[in-house]
């Protein structure tokens, strides 16, 4: 529930407002004629006022392709990413989705993650008789290795929404059970110990947990619900157990990293610190959803992390064009924001990873999603719909070049 009211709390504040008002219109005695007059009036300023920000908001803005005026130099052309990132010992990553160009990512990536296919929603198909249906994630897995790529795991636990972060039927075990606790832990268990046994060996990082936090608080859950913020150290200590091997990170989406959320996340990683939590490191997405993220900020909480004694990773940059719609290049200044991002995480130690949420701007998942499928363009990704490398593509490139 909160989510939808991050998203979309302006939009129900206005619909709220008008049908207030015209219900008090509707049903106000009508000898008092004025007071029915003033509020039908409100209701049409109100909803003219909506209207007027609704056309701001999601005018379907349209920005030159300036970048396609000069062709990239042949070194560009024949250095791909992956040769530069490989020498510095560095993986630069991208999510794999349904319409993935495999050609495009195994020459460009050295790193690669389901964009949903590891999800436990989608791998766990009948979770009422723990099937699983690992088809999907094994073409990756194998896609991976023939390529000689890291594979991240995405993401063992994440209780944001049933059926896609995970199995509805879980909500329905742990209401009809008597020992909520328990069958929670049990659910846990098993779905951590099966699904790093089968991918064990194959697949050594992943996210244990993603995206914790709502705001200043634990984002809440059938997890929290059942077991508070203890569902953060049994999962790690049950990732542990089942694949001592493997990198364990936590995954968080921080949107501002100087203020309270950002906080917040810090102080959750010294308490899971402090009680031994088995965790290695953090992945930062960096989704570029509603603002630009401050490079500056973004340095210091990477160092923050790392004083933890943690790894860091950029997990999921995208970068929404429609944020630097008053530049003169909005194409131009997205990816300057590619390149500072990919600059400041190679410049620290801690951070040996940036993984794209996505390929190329024909298939990007902002347009999948509301309200962002409103508000065009997104174009968040380095290629764009004719595959043309995109001023962030060569941004990307540039950082890594310089680091060489
Ligand atoms: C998104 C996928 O890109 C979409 O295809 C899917 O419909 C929803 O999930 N944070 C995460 C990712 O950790 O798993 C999400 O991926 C994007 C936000």
């Amino acid at each position: 529930m909160g989510i939808v009211f991050d998203l979309f709390g302006v939009h129900i504040a206005f619909v709220s407002i008008i049908l207030i008002l015209f219900l008090a219109w509707l049903f106000w005695p009508r000898k008092f004629k004025k007071v029915r007059k003033m509020l039908i009036r409100s209701a049409g300023v109100v909803l003219l006022v909506g209207v007027l920000l609704a056309a701001k908001t999601y005018w379907p803005y349209s920005f030159d392709k300036n970048y396609l005026k000069t062709s990239v130099s042949e070194e560009i052309a024949s250095t791909p990413l992956k040769n530069l990132a490989d020498s510095i010992d560095f993986h630069i990553g991208v999510a794999i989705g349904p319409a993935s160009d495999f050609k495009t990512i195994s020459r460009e990536f050295n790193s690669v993650v389901g964009e949903n296919d590891f999800k436990p929603g989608k791998l766990l198909v009948d979770a009422e008789n723990w099937k699983f249906d690992f088809s999907k994630a094994d073409k990756l897995v194998a896609f991976a290795e023939a390529n000689n790529m890291r594979m991240r795991g995405h993401t063992l636990i994440w209780g944001k929404f049933p059926g896609m972060t995970y199995p509805a039927a879980w909500g329905k075990m742990i209401s009809e059970s008597s020992d909520k606790k328990k069958t929670m832990e049990d659910i846990m268990s098993r779905y951590i110990q099966e699904v790093l046994s089968h991918f064990k060996g194959k697949v050594p990082t992943w996210d244990v947990v993603n995206e914790p936090m709502h705001g200043t608080n634990l984002y809440s859950s059938i997890f929290t619900e059942t077991l508070g913020e203890e569902y953060l150290d049994l999962a790690f200590k049950m990732a542990r157990k089942a694949d001592p091997e493997i990198s364990l990170f936590l995954n968080e989406q921080i949107n501002d990293y100087d203020g309270p959320s950002g906080k917040a996340f810090l102080e959750l990683l010294k308490r899971l610190i402090d009680r031994k939590v088995p965790i290695d490191g953090v992945g930062l997405q960096c989704h570029h959803l509603k603002n630009t993220h401050d490079i500056d900020a973004l340095k210091r909480y990477m160092r923050s992390i790392a004083e933890l004694g943690l790894k860091v990773e950029i997990t999921e940059l995208d970068v929404r064009l429609l944020l630097f719609k008053d530049s003169d290049d909005p194409y131009a200044a997205q990816g300057k924001q590619f390149e500072e991002i990919t600059k400041l995480c190679i410049d620290e130690p801690a951070c040996n990873g940036l993984t794209l949420w996505g390929l190329t701007d024909g298939a990007n998942w902002m347009d999948a999603v509301a309200p962002f499928k409103w508000k065009s363009p997104n174009a968040p990704n380095i290629y764009d719909e004719e595959m043309n490398r995109k001023p962030a593509y060569l941004g990307i490139w540039n950082a890594l070049k310089n680091a060489q």
